[in-house]
């Protein structure tokens, strides 16, 4: 054998023996904890051949605690670029093989170098976390790792997407990674999220929880929103990923990819025409609207287990990716509260960073009223909704399907928050208030001083009836231009397209800032 042959034995050698990161062992631990390892989540997650791995040979540098003596080719992550349906996405997968994925200086240094490449070339950041923290035997070290890496999250934050994937443990400050980044997918039942763990809740609250209970899929996705999505298994979290990347562009500079359709732009639906029932305090399913409207009634939606009273997703409209926001009359008749209005909050900042058109669907009573909702401060929160729908400057185009009454009217994307265009159904009822609030407080005097309880109720009812004539309806919003177009509710698919075309060149900028200042 040539000293040159022998040289190309020992790298694809090498390269074999990394390849299997802690090894055999590890490998079948991994396994049998219904986990898949990092590259073999790479394999599901990019298209075959395309992955180009980075920094395989790299090794930590720690000399405490006997580590000077372990050493694996790569460390506990796996890193580099691929594609996925033939786009450029940048990549990291923690491996759990290599001590329990934990994050040494090195292993940021990887993660670091994918990040500003990303951000550099413009194309998303996909980041899969299976890790037990910062490598203890690392001190500071591992400390500023995570640190270094944040800085990325955040200045890559608005110029390419970021996604997380949690496949396994991902506890402590490791934790504020995924925060920062745009979308987070968890595994049911393989993965946590918690900045303590069960120990110490236990030793500090006496509390006894689970780490399912304490920071599960289900948890996160339903009740404290820091997931968008609870995958069922690593399959279907691999599937989320890359069915929300087909939705958004590679980085800010561009436009999300334009798919072909054969849904007719001009599909009219007759049951629209009857959706909206008789009685107001009858609740729909906002998402028979939603359905009827976009291409052959795909709605991809995010973070469907968590405030479910407002609806958000991505959808295309004559092949345009467009995000939707619409309340959601069956659950708490829609009303905006502090987690509706997080939720769509950043989402619509999202959209609005990465030129995605929004159209929103409005049918919202108000916000919720009471302590729990003041304590917890609703005032700050529905004001994060109305910043982010104010300064978005992508094409807005809404339509008012029933309810629209006082601050939540504004909120949802109204013409007075500069949205492009807004249709009303002639369903559609917009005031200050309802009906029976307004004649409450506009006649209680008036009422109390009547004698006769039939003639009080005679009297609130044409009252009633007044108010209802002059505001419950989209025709007083219609005459001060508020509305742009009255419309068949049957017509709602054609006119949202016909405006988003309209609207594919719109530009306006925002007054010069160093950054703003949204109510956090
Ligand atoms: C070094 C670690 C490690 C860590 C795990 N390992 N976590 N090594 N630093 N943080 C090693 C284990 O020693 C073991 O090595 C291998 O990884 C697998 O771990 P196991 O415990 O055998 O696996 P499992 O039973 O599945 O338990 C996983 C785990 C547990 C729940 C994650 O390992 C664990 O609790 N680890 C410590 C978690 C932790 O407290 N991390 C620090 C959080 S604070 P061998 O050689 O036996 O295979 C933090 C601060 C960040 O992260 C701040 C950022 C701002």
């Amino acid at each position: 054998m040539s000293i040159q042959q022998d040289n190309i034995k020992k790298l694809v050698e090498r390269r074999e023996k990394a390849r299997l990161g802690g090894g055999q062992k590890r490998i079948d631990a991994q396994h049998q904890k219904g986990k898949y390892t990092a590259r073999e989540r790479l394999a599901m997650l990019l298209d075959e051949g395309s992955f180009e791995e980075f920094d395989m040979f790299v090794q930590h540098r720690c000399t405490n605690f006997g580590m000077e003596k372990s050493h694996v080719d790569g460390d506990g992550v796996v890193t580099g670029c691929g594609t996925i349906g033939g786009r450029l996405v940048y990549v990291y997968a923690q491996d759990f093989t290599v001590s329990g994925g934990s994050l040494s200086k090195t292993m940021s240094e990887k993660m670091c170098k994918v990040m500003d490449m990303a951000i550099r070339n413009g194309a998303p950041l996909i980041g899969l976390n299976d890790s037990g923290g910062a490598r203890i035997q690392e001190g500071v070290d591992a400390l500023a790792g995570y640190g270094e890496i944040f800085e990325r999250n955040i200045l890559g934050s608005g110029v390419v997407p970021q996604i997380s994937g949690i496949f396994g443990p991902c506890a402590g400050g490791a934790v504020y990674s995924p925060a920062l980044t745009d979308f987070t997918v968890m595994v049911k039942n393989t993965s946590y999220m918690f900045l303590t763990g069960p120990a110490v809740v236990k030793s500090v609250l006496g509390e006894d929880v689970t780490s399912e209970q304490l920071g599960g899929a289900s948890v996160h996705a339903s009740k404290s929103g820091v997931a968008n999505f609870a995958a069922e298994n690593e399959e279907e979290g691999i599937r989320i990923i890359k069915e929300l990347l087909s939705y958004i562009p590679q980085n800010n500079m561009e436009e999300a990819p334009r798919v072909a359709t054969s849904d007719p732009v001009s599909r009219v639906d007759d049951t629209l025409n009857e959706i909206i029932p008789d009685n107001p305090n009858k609740a729909y399913d906002m998402f028979a609207v939603i359905n009827s409207i976009v291409d052959d009634g795909k709605f991809f939606e995010i973070s469907k287990d968590f405030a479910k009273n407002v609806i958000v997703g991505f959808a295309h409209m004559n092949g345009r990716s467009v995000g939707i926001v619409a309340n959601q009359p069956k659950v708490l008749a829609g009303v905006l509260d502090i987690n509706a209005s997080r939720k769509a909050a950043r989402f619509v900042r999202f959209c609005d960073a990465f030129n995605i058109p929004l159209v929103t669907l409005v049918d919202v009573p108000g916000f919720l009223p009471g302590t729990q909702q003041e304590y917890g401060a609703v005032i700050t929160n529905g004001a994060k909704l109305l910043y982010a729908y104010g300064e978005a400057t992508v094409p807005k185009v809404t339509v008012e399907l029933r309810k629209s009454y006082g601050g939540s009217y504004i909120v949802m994307s109204s013409k007075h928050l500069r949205s492009d265009i807004v249709y009303a159904w002639p369903s559609a009822e917009i005031a200050v208030m309802g009906a029976d609030g307004a004649v409450k407080v506009l006649y209680a005097k008036d009422i109390k001083d009547i004698e006769d309880p039939e003639e009080q109720k005679k009297m609130a009812e044409e009252k009633k009836k007044e108010y209802n004539e002059l505001f419950n309806n989209p025709y007083q919003a219609a005459q001060k231009g508020y509305i742009d177009d009255i419309i068949e509710p049957r017509n709602t698919r054609f006119r949202i397209i016909r405006a988003l075309e309209e609207l594919a060149g719109k530009k306006q900028e925002l007054p010069a800032k160093k950054h703003d200042n949204l109510p956090l």
